[in-house]
């Protein structure tokens, strides 16, 4: 039996407006809850067991997911009163495991997308004979992630949870959000209040001079916690330039759901997701974007690398430019929003009033 705890509690705070009514992992990326990639891909490693560590909005996880029989696992809830961290959400939730003090359990952020090798990292975890074993990856800039610094074997040398000094950044491995627990190192994690696994257990486990071991890894990786990655990571389902067994159709250059309404002179391309009951427009280009349940895009507007809520309507020739339309939002005819604009729910943006301009 092989067991793994997801962190789900988080507040997606900058994924706002997604994140309002939804918590981050509920979010649709390539037509389903983003957690069902995960579930699915940690189904397909062999994962039977899995342990969602909830917080924030966790009432909804439940009636979408049940008991896991649908997605072929049993999951297990445990609901945290006050979010206790990644550590404390850790330690909180082994409740819910039937591993034994010395058994491999998984343990996974929530919001990551990877095409990490679970078993070959589960068997790097036994051949080391660790106590912790992390996932870890390369970016260009670190500055944002945990610093995981390592030896020739692997031995985990420090652990820096964003660096606010230049000289801290002794490295560009990061910590990629996939970590495997012998039980016991679990046990130890102080209950009953919160704790960070990155600021406190993983310091103070190098400290006691238990052995720490790095997986640097070069699949595809990518953090969700900003609404531009949320879209990439969609269309990157979508194009199958990442595998989710748990996408909804072939890989291609876009992904209509049943019960969307595309006109025949539509364009979509780069990945796009057409949710159920959404409607796009003859004329109109979707490129590389989400359009959830129930959207409509009119006419001639241009959509590229943008999230346009459920219910939203964006109005004819309206240009989105990695922009995030809150749910239920209606956009007007002939306005431009680009990089990083957000419109928060249920706003109303008349014709012609907002133009983006880069000078
Ligand atoms: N249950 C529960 N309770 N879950 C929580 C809590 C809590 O109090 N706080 C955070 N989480 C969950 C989030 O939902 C997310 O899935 C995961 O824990 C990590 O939290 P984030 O808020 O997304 O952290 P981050 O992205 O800033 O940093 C983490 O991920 C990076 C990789 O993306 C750290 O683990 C970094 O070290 C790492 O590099
Ligand atoms: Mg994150």
């Amino acid at each position: 039996m092989t067991e793994a705890v997801l962190l789900v509690g988080g507040k997606g705070t900058r994924l706002q407006p997604l994140t309002i009514n939804t918590p981050k992992p509920m979010v649709p990326a390539a037509g389903v809850p983003f957690l069902a990639h995960q579930l699915a891909r940690a189904k397909a490693a062999g994962v039977d067991h899995v342990v969602l560590a909830t917080s924030y909005l966790a009432e909804v996880f439940e009636p979408y997911f049940g008991d896991g029989s649908a997605h072929g696992l049993r999951l297990t809830y445990v609901h945290e009163e006050e979010p206790l961290g990644t550590g404390g959400a850790i330690r909180h939730a082994a409740r819910a495991l039937d591993a034994g003090a010395s058994d491999p359990v998984l343990v996974f952020n929530g919001d990551i997308l990877t095409g990490l090798d679970i078993r070959a990292l589960l068997l790097r975890h036994e051949r080391a004979q660790a106590d912790v074993t992390l996932h870890l990856t390369r970016v260009a800039d670190p500055r944002a992630f945990g610093l995981v610094p390592t030896d020739a074997d692997g031995r985990v040398l420090a652990f820096t949870e964003k660096p606010r000094h230049p000289h801290e950044i002794v490295t560009d491995q990061i910590n990629a959000g996939a970590y495997v627990f012998r039980r016991e190192v679990i046990d130890a994690i102080p209950a009953g209040r919160p704790v960070s696994v990155e600021r406190e257990t993983f310091p103070g486990l190098l400290a006691a001079e238990a052995l720490l071991h790095g997986v640097v890894d070069s699949s595809y990786w990518l953090d969700l916690g900003r609404p531009a990655s949320f879209v990439q990571a969609s269309a990157d389902l979508v194009r199958g330039i990442v595998h989710s067994p748990a996408v909804p159709g072939e890989p291609g250059e876009y992904l209509v759901l049943p019960g969307a309404r595309v006109d025949a002179g539509a364009r979509l391309g780069g990945g796009t997701v057409v949710g159920a009951g959404a409607h796009i427009a003859a004329g109109a280009e979707v490129e590389g974007s989400v359009v959830l349940d129930g959207a409509r895009v009119e006419a001639g507007a241009r959509v590229r690398a943008s999230m346009v809520g459920a219910g939203a309507r964006v109005g004819p020739r309206t240009v989105l430019d990695g922009a995030v339309i809150g749910d239920r939002s209606e956009i007007g005819a002939d306005n431009e929003l680009c990089e990083g604009a957000r419109v928060w729910c249920g706003t109303a943006i008349p014709d012609a009033a907002i133009r983006f301009s880069a000078v």
